[in-house]
């Protein structure tokens, strides 16, 4: 089994928990589309920073093209939105905990896409305008590119367990957030 399939395993009872939680709001509606995004913005930014801290750009050279703070920020303005308080951690993560962190954060964008659609079709313009996090595109082919990373890194299995505990990690992370942020009462989509 590749490490890639075991943090599949492992994480699907979390993903389909944060999914449960994101699928709460409704995007197409402004006042829940804020609410996302500064979940969103609460998780990403303290979980970006930490990677950066950690040395993510020797794991993946081309990490400046995939951090998306950035592009939430900008939509987070157009919004006319403060930010969030980022996430804070205490220690930086090891190897294995900052490929295991990644992942989440990489695989979230399959789910992004997606959303992306519904946020779209918003009758309203703020919302369509303010897209930058969602629709945001990496280097062609970074998934694939990533994966093959995070697979080789995983021949070595002593990493295994500290990849697992940074999935952990980055899932309760989302998670979190996504519950504080959740609109009251789930509007029909
Ligand atoms: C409503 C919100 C979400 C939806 C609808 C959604 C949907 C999806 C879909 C359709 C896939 C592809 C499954 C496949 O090809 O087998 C996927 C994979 C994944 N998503 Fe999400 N997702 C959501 C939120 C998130 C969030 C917030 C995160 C991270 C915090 C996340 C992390 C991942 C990961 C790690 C994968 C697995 C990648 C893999 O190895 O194939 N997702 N999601």
């Amino acid at each position: 089994m590749s490490i890639r399939e075991m943090l599949r395993a492992e994480g699907g009872a979390l993903h389909g928990q944060v999914d449960a939680a994101f699928g709460r709001y409704a995007l197409h509606s402004r006042s829940d589309y804020i609410a996302f995004l500064q979940a969103h913005a609460q998780a990403l930014f303290g979980l970006e920073a930490l990677l950066e801290r950690s040395g993510i750009e020797r794991l993946l050279p081309d990490w400046a093209e995939r951090r998306r703070t950035q592009a939430l920020g900008i939509d987070l303005q157009r919004l006319q939105v403060a930010s969030p308080p980022a996430e804070v951690f205490e220690r930086t993560l090891d190897e294995g905990e900052c490929w295991g962190v990644a992942y989440v954060l990489e695989g979230s964008r399959l789910g992004s896409r997606l959303l992306d659609r519904h946020a779209a079709e918003s009758p309203d313009e703020g919302v369509r305008e303010a897209r930058a996090y969602l629709g945001h595109v990496p280097p062609k082919g970074a998934w694939p590119a990533f994966l093959e990373r995070l697979d080789q890194a995983g021949d070595d299995p002593a990493l295994h367990p500290a990849m697992l505990a940074g999935q952990r990690l980055a899932f309760a992370v989302f998670l979190k957030a996504g519950l504080r942020y959740a609109p009251s009462t789930a509007s029909p989509s």
